[in-house]
């Protein structure tokens, strides 16, 4: 059994003797190495992944073994970690040039999460001004990569707690794509929501997002959801509308990979799609994200980089056994899509729920 943390998670082929406590992130003290919790096999496998260096974060984040705002962000710290580690110099000034080496190879992985840039940025601020040995640096960034993983369990029983009180007893609600422990160091942030709603007595339902093209709704908030004892059902996401329509379902809840300075949300595509659905039935859609995600920098959404992924996460899949696809068929795969704020009613924060006016409540909570 491995014992490091604080979530439970009970492999599905292993049942109750494989319960397994451990953060989606977690860093080996005696071995230096970031070890991850391999969400491309989730549900059927549940594998580790160790990163000995900061290159292979960088893959492990772009090839979506770890995925989810917060956590690829806190990921990438490690990855600055482990960058100073792997360095041979003994030269303060050229392991700093290391360092930004590793943070552009970082910043690359992944383009729409501002976490992961707003990580990268925290780091090299300190970085930049120390001023003691290289080897105090690698110390003090090690120190610092796990004060940013308690700081994140923090935030998101933060948010928790404010985003729960949002929630009446017998709700039904849809979820969209994996916002749970999975997407950030524990906890997460949307599902994390839903999660202390349930512990607070509240009786809750899902109705679960599958989440095209890669599942992660009925892949890993389903698995989750298991975990915790929390009723749901797996809808395909064009179901949506039909299930808000019929006035089945009281809450809307998502996360967020960027919130610009007028309150429009990046998040996983299909989100746009839900909170219209939502808006058209008088349905509240709340956002739920650390205040990380928030970058004043940009204006409105449309300047929030979009990422497209490769077709063949659209393309490779099949029903009851066959490739669903034609061979040579072409596809095309945003990962995320852009909510305007008109459509949002609430943003949940670990500073509280922020409500519209966006342009002004926004600015006015961070500078708190
Ligand atoms: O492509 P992913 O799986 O990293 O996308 C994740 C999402 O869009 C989440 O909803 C988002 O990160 C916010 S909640 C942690």
């Amino acid at each position: 059994m491995l014992n490091f943390g604080s979530i439970i998670i009970c492999p599905q082929n292993e049942g109750v003797f494989g319960r397994i406590f451990m953060r989606t992130l977690q860093w080996d003290h005696q071995k230096n190495e970031l070890v991850m919790i391999d969400q491309r096999l989730l549900p059927g496998e549940f594998k580790l992944v160790n990163c000995k260096n900061h290159a292979e974060v960088a893959s492990a984040i772009s090839e979506m073994v770890v995925r989810g705002a917060p956590a690829i962000g806190v990921a990438a710290a490690f990855g600055i970690a482990l960058a100073a580690i792997n360095s041979k110099t003994g030269d303060l000034e050229a392991l700093k040039n290391e360092l930004r080496d590793a943070s552009r190879t970082l910043q690359s992985s992944r383009p729409t999460a501002v976490n992961l840039a707003w990580a990268l940025k925290r780091l090299m601020e300190k970085y930049d001004t120390f001023s003691g040995s290289a080897d105090n640096l690698r110390g003090f960034l090690i120190a610092e990569a796990c004060r940013m993983a308690e700081e994140d369990v923090e935030i998101n029983r933060r948010m928790a707690e404010h985003g729960a009180r949002l929630i009446d007893d017998g709700d039904t609600i849809i979820h969209h794509c994996n916002t749970g422990a999975l997407a950030a160091v524990d906890w997460g942030t949307a599902l994390g929501v839903i999660r202390m709603a349930h512990e607070q007595g509240k009786n809750v339902h899902v109705l679960v997002d599958e989440t095209r093209p890669r599942l992660q709704g009925a892949r890993l908030t389903a698995w989750e959801l298991q975990q915790y004892g929390i009723p749901y059902e797996i809808i395909t996401d064009n179901m949506a509308g039909y299930f808000l329509r019929s006035g089945q379902v009281k809450k809307v809840f998502f996360g967020a990979d960027r919130i610009t300075a007028n309150g429009d949300v990046a998040n996983k595509i299909g989100t746009y799609m839900l909170s219209l659905a939502a808006f058209d039935n008088q349905v509240p859609a709340y956002t739920t994200a650390p205040i990380s995600t928030i970058d004043l920098s940009l204006a409105s959404g449309e300047q929030i980089p979009i990422e497209e992924r490769s077709p063949s996460e659209v393309l490779d899949i099949s029903y009851q056994g066959q490739q669903v696809t034609p061979t040579g068929a072409h596809a095309r795969n945003p990962a995320f899509d852009v909510t305007p704020h008109r459509l949002i009613t609430g943003i949940i924060t670990e500073k509280g729920v922020i409500y519209p006016p966006y342009i002004q409540n926004l600015a006015s909570t961070l500078q708190k």
